[in-house]
């Protein structure tokens, strides 16, 4: 019996999670033809879907990323975000698409957002393989999206507990009974 299982139940399957990224990056692909693309992942969460994605976008995207903490370690959401990693090289005039692993309440990407703006990209847009809409407490725009979740705290392929269950294959639920 695999050490999760004991802890965490499937919400989306790993063969779910795969065909919908691929039909992410086959849309992005078209979308960015001929485009200058600087792929910016939020870490640490968007590590898996990012390597996924990336590899599904038929065009020399460059990769970058950026840390943002906004968890004071619960599982609630502060509101106070700041960046513990920037970016290696300028994204002044490029096309920026951010990915994220989740957007909750939309205050971590709505900080990304401005703080991208200010930077003069030709363009940001926004990836996330997880939205709860329930949980908004700001309205951000989302471009790409994998799949729109009820509230419920979800970990695995990125997202975590405590740092842990980021390496599952699949998005779960920790059981409660
Ligand atoms: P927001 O600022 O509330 O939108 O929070 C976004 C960040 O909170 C995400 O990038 C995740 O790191 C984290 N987060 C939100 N919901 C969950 C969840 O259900 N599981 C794990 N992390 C989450
Ligand atoms: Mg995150």
């Amino acid at each position: 019996m695999a050490f999760y299982e004991e802890f965490v139940e499937v919400m989306l399957s790993a063969e779910q999670l795969q065909k919908r990224v691929a039909e992410l990056g086959a849309q992005i692909t078209q979308d960015y033809r001929g485009k200058d693309l600087a792929l910016v992942g939020i870490m640490k969460g968007s590590l898996f879907f990012l390597t996924d994605l990336a590899r599904h976008i038929d065009l020399p995207v460059t990769v970058e990323l950026m840390g943002v903490s906004s968890y004071q370690g619960g599982t609630e959401t502060t509101g106070e975000v700041r960046v513990t990693h920037d970016v290696s090289k300028p994204v002044h005039g490029r096309h920026v698409l951010l990915v994220e692993d989740i957007i909750d309440t939309g205050l971590t990407m709505r900080f990304l957002l401005d703080n991208f703006a200010a930077r003069h990209p030709a363009s940001v847009k926004v990836a996330t393989l997880l939205e709860k809409p329930s949980r908004a407490k700001v309205k951000v725009g989302i471009d790409y999206k994998g799949f729109t979740i009820e509230d419920r705290f979800v970990v695995g392929y990125g997202l975590d507990y405590g740092e842990k269950y980021r390496n599952l294959p699949f998005v779960g639920v920790m059981r409660t009974d």
